[in-house]
C-alpha cells in the first residue's frame, strides 16, 4: 500500500469543447494514493488508478488521454449517461396519455438519452466536503423538450472517494413537470489495466434477468438465470460460456444484457463482485438500482486508439451499468422510472477496490 497521503482534489484545464466551452479535469486523491480523474464533459471519469496485490496503482477504465478523442469517438466511455441510460423501445413512450418521440440513435431505438446525452454536455463543477474522503459534485440542467423528453430537470451527481476505496457515485434530481429519469455510468472496466476482460471472474446477484429480442429491448419477461450463461450467482470467467450458442449471447454478440438484480426496496446492497487473477485485483458494485446492465465490450473492435496508445480490441473492457430497466417507460410491468414534480430522483451507486492475495 502507498504511504497515507493528505486527500485533496486538484483542478486543471482539459481543453474546450467544438462551441469552445471550457472543459476542466478533476483530480482527486485519497488517502491511501488511489486517484481518481473526472473532467466536465459528460462527468466523465478519464482514469481510475487502484492498487494491485503489490501496491502497484493502475488505471483500471478505458478512456483517452485528451478531450479530443472524447468529442470525436467515443462509446459513452467513463460518462454519466441520460435523462435516460439504456434503450427505450421504437423511440416513444407515453406519459399521462401524452406520446413523445424521442431521436432514433440506435437502430429503430433510443439509446442512451438521444443523440446530445448527458455524456456530451459540460457539467458546472464544484468541489465538496464528503465525511470520508474528498468529492466533487456535477451538476446540470436540462431543458424541457431535450433530447424530445418533457420537464425541467435539474440533476446532481456526486463523485466521491473515500478512504476506503471507494468511488461512490449520488445521483439526484427533480424536474417541473412529469418525466422518466435513469441515469448510470458508463465506465468500461479493465481490472488488469490492459488486455482482454475474458479472464476476469464475475458474479452477479441476479436469479433473473431481462431476455431481449434483436434490437436489445427487452421483451417484458423476467426470466431465471438457473441453468443458462446468464447465471452469474457464483464467479464466473467471463469467457466461460461466452461463445455458447445461446440465443440471448447470440442476440448481444456476447454479454449486453440487464440482470434483475436480488435486493429489495432500493436498499443499497451487492449487485456484482469482480476479481482479476493476475492482479489481484477485486471490485464490489453497491447500488440502489433494482437493475445492472453487463456489458463486455462487444462492440469494441480495434478502431480505437485510447490512452497510452493501447488499441481497445473486442472485450477488452466491460460495462457494469446501475440502472432500471431498459424500456421501463413502455413495460408498466417493470419498476417505474417515472418523475413526477416535486418528488425526487435518488440513486446512489459505489464501486469499491479491494485485492486477493
Ligand atoms: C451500452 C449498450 C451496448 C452498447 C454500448 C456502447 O452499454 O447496452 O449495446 O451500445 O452501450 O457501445
Amino acid at each position: 500500500m502507498s504511504a497515507m497521503v493528505k486527500p485533496q482534489i486538484k483542478k486543471g484545464a482539459f481543453g474546450k469543447t467544438t462551441n469552445q466551452d471550457q472543459v476542466e479535469l478533476y483530480t482527486l486523491t485519497n488517502a491511501n494514493g488511489m486517484e481518481a480523474r473526472i473532467m466536465t464533459y459528460g462527468g466523465t471519469v478519464v482514469s481510475l488508478k487502484v492498487p494491485d496485490r503489490n501496491g502497484r496503482l493502475g488505471d483500471v477504465v478505458l478512456g483517452y488521454d485528451s478531450l479530443d478523442g472524447y468529442l470525436k469517438n467515443n462509446p459513452y466511455f467513463g460518462s454519466i449517461i441520460g435523462r435516460y441510460g439504456n434503450r427505450i423501445g421504437k423511440a416513444k413512450f407515453s406519459l399521462n396519455g401524452k406520446p413523445y418521440t424521442l431521436p432514433k440513435n440506435n437502430g429503430e431505438n433510443t439509446l442512451h438519452g438521444g443523440a446530445k446525452g448527458f455524456h456530451t454536455v459540460v457539467w458546472k463543477a464544484m468541489e465538496v466536503k464528503p465525511r470520508d474522503g474528498v468529492a466533487l459534485s456535477l451538476s446540470y440542467l436540462s431543458k424541457d423538450g431535450e433530447e424530445g423528453f418533457p420537464g425541467n430537470l435539474s440533476v446532481t451527481v456526486v463523485y466521491t472517494l473515500t478512504n476506503k476505496n471507494e468511488l461512490r457515485i449520488d445521483y439526484s434530481a427533480t424536474t417541473d413537470k412529469t418525466t422518466v429519469v435513469n441515469l448510470t455510468n458508463h465506465s468500461y472496466f479493465n481490472l488488469a489495466g490492459k488486455g482482454s476482460i475474458l479472464g476476469h471472474e464475475l458474479m452477479i446477484s441476479a436469479d433473473k434477468f431481462t431476455p431481449v429480442d434483436a434490437g436489445l429491448i427487452p421483451t417484458g419477461e423476467l426470466r431465471s438465470v438457473k441453468g443458462t450463461p446468464m447465471d452469474f450467482t457464483t464467479p464466473t470467467a467471463i469467457d466461460a460460456r461466452i461463445d455458447q450458442q445461446d440465443e440471448q449471447l447470440i442476440l448481444g454478440r456476447g454479454y449486453d444484457h440487464n440482470w434483475v438484480l436480488n435486493s429489495v426496496g432500493g436498499n443499497l446492497a451487492l449487485a456484482a463482485r469482480v476479481y482479476e487473477p493476475t492482479t489481484g485485483r477485486v471490485m464490489e458494485v453497491y447500488t440502489t438500482e433494482p437493475g445492472l446492465q453487463f456489458y463486455s465490450g462487444n462492440f469494441l473492435d480495434g478502431s480505437i486508439t485510447g490512452k497510452g496508445g493501447q488499441v481497445y480490441n473486442k472485450r477488452y473492457g466491460f460495462c457494469l451499468e446501475t440502472q432500471h430497466f431498459p424500456d421501463s417507460p413502455n413495460k408498466p410491468q417493470f419498476p417505474s422510472t417515472v418523475l413526477e414534480q416535486g418528488a425526487k430522483y435518488r440513486s446512489t451507486t459505489i464501486y469499491t477496490f479491494t485485492v486477493r492475495k
